[in-house]
């Protein structure tokens, strides 16, 4: 339990009301859905699948609520999420949420990658620091993320009609770039560059 210093207080609060991590286990028919396409645990081996262990507690809840609510653009998690009940979404957050991300190093253009480095110092760190590696819970990690998953999530993001919750500031600064620029910094994401880095992922304050 070395982690409960840091615990935000939603998750306080979920615990409080009786929901304990030890309910959570991946023997939980709610989890194993989530297997079939995002991978054993949550870590993804397709590149058009999102990694989502270890995604911030909170940033996984709004998510899925998103999704759920129509206020988040999806191919499939809009008609999955509607099958299941807050508490159901809670208990999700909670098992996905509660450990450290595990983004992978993909394969990579070192060329392209060296191009997104660049426009990712320019247009994305101010948010996504640590070159994509930081989370909080409004922020997900890029570093680490599937490859093809972002480059989707992108092109789905510069387009301003579509029904994607973002910061005003993002959508400028997506705008702007081309699809080989969302190219190279998919690239650059996959490259990982602070995987090996001894600092934690997240700020400790916002668990
Ligand atoms: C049939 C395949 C499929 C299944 C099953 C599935 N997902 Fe997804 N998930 C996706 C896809 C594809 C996306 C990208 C958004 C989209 O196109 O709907 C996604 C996106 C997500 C995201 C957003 C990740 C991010 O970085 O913002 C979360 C969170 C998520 N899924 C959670 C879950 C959970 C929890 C379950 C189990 C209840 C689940 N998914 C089951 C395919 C699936
Ligand atoms: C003003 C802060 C800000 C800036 C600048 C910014 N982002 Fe984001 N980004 C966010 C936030 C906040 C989210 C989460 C949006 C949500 O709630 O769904 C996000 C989400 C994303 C996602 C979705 C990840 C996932 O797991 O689904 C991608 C991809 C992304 N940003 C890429 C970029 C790129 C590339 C740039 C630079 C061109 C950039 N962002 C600039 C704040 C920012």
């Amino acid at each position: 339990m070395e982690k409960a210093r840091s615990r935000s207080p939603a998750l306080c609060l979920l615990l409080g009301a009786g929901l304990t991590l030890a309910t959570v286990t991946r023997a939980d028919s709610l989890i194993q859905g989530c297997f079939g396409c995002h991978g054993p645990e949550g870590i993804s081996a397709a590149g058009s699948m999102p990694n989502i262990a270890g995604l911030n507690f909170r940033y996984f809840y709004a998510a899925m609520q998103a999704f759920r609510k129509d206020r988040r653009n999806g191919t499939i998690m809009g008609r999955i999420a509607k099958g299941y009940r807050t508490s159901q979404l809670q208990r999700m957050a909670l098992y996905f949420g509660n450990r450290p991300w595990t983004g992978t190093r993909g394969e990579f253009d070192p060329e392209m990658a060296q191009r997104g480095s660049e426009l990712h110092a320019q247009y994305c760190e101010k948010c996504h620091k640590q070159n994509g590696r930081f989370q909080d819970r409004e922020t997900p990690p890029l570093a680490g993320q599937a490859k093809g998953y972002l480059l989707h999530q992108m092109s789905d993001y510069r387009i301003a009609a579509t029904v994607m919750p973002q910061p005003p500031l993002m959508q400028e600064r997506l705008e702007k770039l081309s699809d080989a620029d969302l190219r190279a910094l998919s690239e650059f994401y996959a490259s990982n560059p602070e995987a090996d880095a001894q600092a934690p992922p997240r700020s400790a304050a916002d668990r």
